[in-house]
């Protein structure tokens, strides 16, 4: 194998001043180098990439956008700047001072719930890795790959938390962020949900439009940790995360729009037709998609989840927008389908036990914005069709609502019912066939946009639409 030579890792945190730090810091940094070649993006590791890099925290000016080719992409560590005498927020610590090393009583969940965050950020570089095959321009090609850099520095970011704070353990748990690997039989990823691979270009879209969207608010609840160096990190991280959520939900905005586009120009109002993807088809992508995603946020009713908000370990996000901190009292409505009586039951939960169903809530607000201004696409396009984010019911897998079966609108089925209307509501293999079959060749050239997609509005950093976003020529 190729060696590795080990260079100074960008950083604000001060890494000079610890050269054990320093050493373990570049020692996992030659693998993760390996971890890149392997299981990072497939294919364009040699072209030159319009990227931006994190070089600083300030507000304005904190991202360079250079050519550059991703293996030498220059992943470092940043946290955004500490907030002086910062106390804790919420839970029963309120008040307190918060914490610049992780207490011994809470050192266990912290490294489990660094480890949770650091493993879906690599995970999601290597569900999306083959999708540069298939770009449907150099713009959108420019952003998977921006994408993935960041994912990767967001790794760098949870793996130096565990290697500077949670000694042997985090050594341990850091090496095995990028042991693991996405689909793999032995050593899978966590999470269920990321070990498929992302396979077509509108799965994509949908991924970061509602994944990546659960990464906010679960870097939003970081943010307010107690743990000061996390919610440090988790902050910086969540400047860089809006552009991932810019790039899936403008993504699928644009599939909307041509759509339309092309439902009007084809005789029979078909888009698939006309080279392009039908919008039953993009709905479906949306349930699976949502659906899934939904389930990321864990059990709705769960003791973890309420001593990590009780301890200041982790918090809600934008805790200040809440009355209550503290939630000693309040209760929340929790909804569980009782198999044996085939029905729904509601029981008033403490919300400290449903803090899981709180972000979760919180995330359904925020994906009902999104489908409105997938809506506006639409209506701009003169269509009468519009999309439906499906009800928190439909499709779980997890929790309290899985043994159910339930239509996108939350209605009760049977299995005989679900069996038979299934392809209605979620992606069959003939979609996915279709997509992939207008999706199948990459568009290479400046300012040139494959069939099935309209054009962005505007280009990266200002720069025009045929901007050569990635030099395919070197
Ligand atoms: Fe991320
Ligand atoms: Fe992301």
């Amino acid at each position: 194998m190729q060696h590795i030579r080990s260079e100074p890792i960008p950083n604000n945190v001060d890494l000079e001043s610890a050269p054990g730090l320093v050493r373990a810091m570049s020692h996992w940094q030659s693998r993760f180098k390996s971890w890149w070649m392997e299981r990072g993006p497939s294919g364009f590791q040699s072209h030159e990439v319009y990227l931006r890099t994190a070089v600083s925290v300030e507000p304005d000016g904190w991202a360079r956008y250079e050519h550059v080719r991703m293996p030498e992409y220059r992943w470092g560590i940043f946290l955004a700047p500490s907030v002086r005498e910062r106390t804790i927020g919420f839970g029963d610590m309120q008040g307190k001072p918060v914490w610049e090393e992780p207490p011994e009583e809470h050192r266990d969940t912290l490294r489990w719930l660094i480890a949770m965050q650091g493993d879906a950020e690599p995970a999601s570089v290597e569900q999306q890795r083959l999708l540069g095959s298939t770009c449907p321009s150099l713009y959108d090609l420019r952003n998977l790959l921006q994408v993935n850099v960041e994912e990767a520095r967001h790794l760098w970011g949870m793996s130096y938390l565990l290697l500077r704070y949670f000694g042997t353990e985090g050594w341990n748990a850091a090496e095995e962020l990028l042991d693991r690997s996405s689909g793999d039989t032995q050593r899978p990823r966590v999470l269920d949900a990321f070990n498929a691979p992302v396979r077509d270009w509108l799965h994509f879209f949908m991924y970061t439009a509602f994944t990546d969207r659960v990464g906010k608010v679960q870097l939003q609840a970081a943010a307010e940790s107690a743990f000061d160096p996390l919610a440090r990190t988790a902050r910086f991280m969540a400047t860089e995360e809006a552009h991932h959520l810019f790039v899936g939900e403008t993504g699928v905005g644009r599939v909307l729009q041509r759509t339309a586009e092309l439902m009007k120009a084809s005789p029979n109002g078909s888009a698939s037709e006309a080279g392009g993807i039908d919008l039953p088809v993009i709905q479906r992508y949306l349930n699976l998609w949502y659906s899934l995603t939904m389930d990321l946020f864990g059990a709705e009713m769960s003791r973890k989840a309420g001593a990590i908000f009780a301890s200041g370990v982790k918090g809600r996000p934008k805790e200040a927008m809440f009355e209550d901190h503290c939630e000693r009292n309040r209760t929340l409505r929790v909804e569980s389908w009782d198999a044996a009586a085939h029905t729904l039951q509601h029981q008033d939960v403490p919300v400290r036990l449903a803090m899981n169903e709180v972000l979760r809530g919180l995330f359904t607000l925020d994906c009902r914005g999104v489908v409105e201004r997938w809506n506006k696409v639409l209506a701009s396009q003169g269509l009468q069709e519009r999309l439906q984010l499906p009800s928190r019911r439909f499709h779980r897998q997890q929790g309290l609502l899985s043994s159910g079966r339930f239509a996108p609108d939350g209605t009760p089925v049977s299995e005989e019912e679900w069996a038979r209307r299934k392809d209605e509501w979620l992606p069959t293999e003939a979609d996915e066939v279709a997509v992939r079959h207008v999706q199948a060749r990459a568009v290479l050239a400046r300012g040139e946009m494959a069939n099935w997609i309209a054009p962005p509005s505007r280009g990266i950093h200002g720069k025009p639409l045929d901007f050569e976003y990635v030099r395919t020529e070197t």
